[in-house]
């Protein structure tokens, strides 16, 4: 985070998270200290990264670029990094995809950098545009400091998925999965007014962080599928569903099936309700990059006609952490929200390959990496 102009990174090396396209296998290792390249750069000294459900996507092989991610002026600010990067000018483009509009830190060239933020420092192209700065009276503050790094992605992520659902205050929603941006989803309904929250899981570990904040948990475990267990509680069904599971979503015998969130949330969803999909859905085929990336799939059944009978409306998509951030950290700096309640483990970067897998096995909800 503070940059430090006079420091004299020439030539010097540091410690970074690196992933050598072999799945499951996670190193930290030496690395150059990334280089200014443009008057519009800004090198930030990382004080804590996280490691996102993302990042297992990647560990698994199934998501990122073609290629395996190369190692590669705000000064004295404290500032939080997105995980989608401003590109610095107005594109005049009506058909923008999202993530190509920047780029994505430490998903490979496909996404436009290649460099991570699991590492002690980062070069950030048009920071200007890219950066934005924690204020001042919560800086030195390490709840406060986790607190506002969760906004870089995972809690905007879990608002926006409410907005994809068409969520107004009062609604009754329904979060699919418990990992850290569906806690961040269920925690942005109860700031925004929702009347009843409910939180699907099958892991008791995270429904009772669920049920710590006030959502009431559902568990689906074999025994009865989550629908049912919402509908006799709820028996109009909720009004609004929001996925934050993906394409590694599991029916209700725990085996992975692509589009079970995404049925059950047409059949749990209220007539003219809203769903949204916030999950990554990938299929980028087997490459170097992604050698276990022919494992998803591109289609899945849709029951289209109970979402049309129903009047639904279905937003989905990746998030862009900038269009909220300013609503977040007003609601941080205030004490409305307090997103780090998801975080189970504060670690030093040597032991992040044990913590990605400890995440991956769902023995962690959040892991955050600190820097001295
Ligand atoms: C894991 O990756 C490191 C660094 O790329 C490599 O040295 C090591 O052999 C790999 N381990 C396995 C089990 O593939
Ligand atoms: C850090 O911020 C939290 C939340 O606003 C507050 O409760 C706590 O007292 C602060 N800690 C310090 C050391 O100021
Ligand atoms: C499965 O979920 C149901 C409903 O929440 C619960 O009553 C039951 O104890 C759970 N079973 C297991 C094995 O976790
Ligand atoms: C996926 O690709 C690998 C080679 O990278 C191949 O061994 C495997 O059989 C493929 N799996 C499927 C389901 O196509």
């Amino acid at each position: 985070m503070a940059g430090n102009a006079t420091l004299n990174l020439v030539n010097a090396t540091m410690r970074a998270v690196v992933w050598s396209g072999i799945p499951f296998n996670i190193t930290v290792q030496d690395v150059p200290v990334p280089a200014l390249q443009a008057a519009t750069d800004a090198r930030i000294r990382i004080t804590s990264a996280a490691i996102c459900g993302t990042d297992l996507h990647t560990y698994h092989g199934t998501y990122g670029s073609a290629t395996v991610p190369e190692q590669e002026s705000l000064i004295g600010d404290h500032v939080v990094i997105p995980d989608n990067y401003d590109p610095g000018a107005l594109v005049m483009q009506l058909a923008q995809p999202n993530f190509a509009s920047g780029s994505a830190p430490g998903l490979g060239q496909d996404y436009g950098t290649a460099q991570g933020c699991q590492a002690e420092y980062i070069v950030v192209p048009a920071a200007d545009h890219t950066l934005w700065r924690i204020p001042t009276q919560d800086v030195g503050n390490t709840t406060q400091e986790v607190n506002h790094l969760l906004t870089s992605d995972i809690f905007a992520t879990g608002w926006t998925a409410l907005d994809f659902a068409g969520f107004e205050t009062g609604d009754t929603v329904a979060v699919f999965g418990a990992g850290p941006v569906g806690l961040l989803s269920a925690h942005s309904a109860l700031i925004r007014g929702a009347s009843r929250v409910y939180v699907v899981d099958s892991v008791p570990q995270r429904l009772q962080v669920a049920e710590s904040i006030g959502a009431i948990p559902i568990s689906f475990n074999g025994t009865r599928g989550a629908v049912e267990q919402i509908l006799e509680l709820e028996p109009n069904g909720v009004t609004r569903s929001v996925d934050c599971v993906g394409y590694e979503a599991l029916d209700s015998n725990l085996e992975g099936q692509t589009n079970a969130v995404i049925l059950d949330m047409i059949a749990v969803t209220s007539q003219r309700g809203g769903i949204g999909s916030v999950g990554v859905y990938t299929n980028p085929g087997a490459t170097s990059g992604t050698p276990l990336g022919n494992s998803t799939t591109s289609y899945i059944q849709f029951p289209i006609v109970d979402f049309f009978e129903k009047g639904l409306t279905y937003g989905a998509g990746p998030v862009d952490p900038k269009l909220v951030a300013p609503y977040l950290t007003q609601l941080i700096t205030t004490g409305v929200a307090n997103p780090g309640f998801i975080v189970s483990s504060t670690i030093g970067i040597e032991q992040a390959p044990e913590y990605f897998a400890r995440f991956n096995d769902h023995l962690e909800s959040k892991v955050i990496i600190r820097f001295d």
